[in-house]
């Protein structure tokens, strides 16, 4: 992690939770990070619940003026109309959200979203303001046939088409190898700096060195309040994008500690 840039730290509770459970676990997380915050700490925290609960958590968070930052896991690219099933960012943004997934391991794989559709998705959330998290990352037979750079690159290059340089400021990539989420095998602080690097090297080309250095990237894959720290210590890894892990608030807040400055 770099001082110039603030941690920032996602969870991604994806098809989990309930009205109950949801309520509680953003209740305990609010005030959990609101004594971080009186405690001088520097960190930004984001929760992604199902779309169902988002205005429930929205009011919650709202209520308890908290300084957690409401997330949405997918969204799509047109504004309106006759796109059954389907949400907006205007949708999205009335309901209070604030941060937007993008291209996450499980909608490119399960669900089967293209790197076109994806890049539609993050130029509509940055047009409307809201802050993107393009997520990539490559699958292990990638890996094994050393193409994880490869993948990335791609991966940034096809999302970040046409997105503007002022828009930057609201983009957050997050580098999640798909044979690391849910699994328990984390990438080694070593492996995941060195995608990294080569992702802000990426955001050079396509930015400018200063523009790529405002850039965080989070690391997501079998995180834990075990592992955060080792990984939140390498000079590119600026915060971190949680799943089985944010369910438990204790676990979760032990990675936002961990990533507190
Ligand atoms: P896990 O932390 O459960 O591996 O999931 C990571 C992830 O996909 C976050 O978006």
């Amino acid at each position: 992690m770099h001082p110039q840039r603030t941690a920032i730290i996602g969870g991604n509770w994806k098809m989990n939770t309930d009205r109950a459970s949801g309520l509680a676990l953003a209740g305990s997380i609010a005030r959990g990070v609101q004594e971080l915050h009186n405690a001088g700490k520097r960190v930004e925290v984001a929760v992604f619940p199902p779309f169902v609960y988002l205005p429930l958590i929205s009011e919650a968070l709202c209520a308890a003026s908290s300084r957690v930052m409401l997330g949405a896991q997918d969204v799509y690219h047109a504004e309106r109309g006759a796109f059954t099933g389907e949400i907006s960012v205007l949708q999205l943004q009335d309901v209070g959200v604030g941060t937007v997934l993008a291209g996450h391991s499980e909608r490119r794989h399960v669900i089967h979203e293209g790197d076109d559709q994806i890049n539609l998705k993050v130029r509509a959330i940055l047009h409307h303001g809201l802050r993107c998290v393009l997520c990539v990352g490559e699958k292990l037979e990638q890996r094994e046939t050393d193409q994880t750079n490869t993948v990335n690159e791609r991966q940034v290059r096809l999302g970040l088409r046409d997105v503007r340089p002022d828009e930057l400021d609201r983009l957050v990539i997050a580098y999640e190898p798909v044979w690391a989420i849910g699994t328990g095998k984390v990438a080694s602080p070593e492996d995941a700096q060195d995608a990294h690097r080569h992702i802000r090297a990426v955001l050079a080309d396509l930015f400018g060195k200063d523009a790529a250095a405002g850039v965080r990237i989070q690391y997501g894959g079998s995180v834990t309040a075990a592992n955060a720290a080792e990984l939140l210590k390498q000079p590119d890894i600026d915060g971190a994008l949680v799943g089985g892990a944010s369910l438990k608030e204790a676990d979760f807040m032990a990675i936002v500690r961990a990533a507190a400055q």
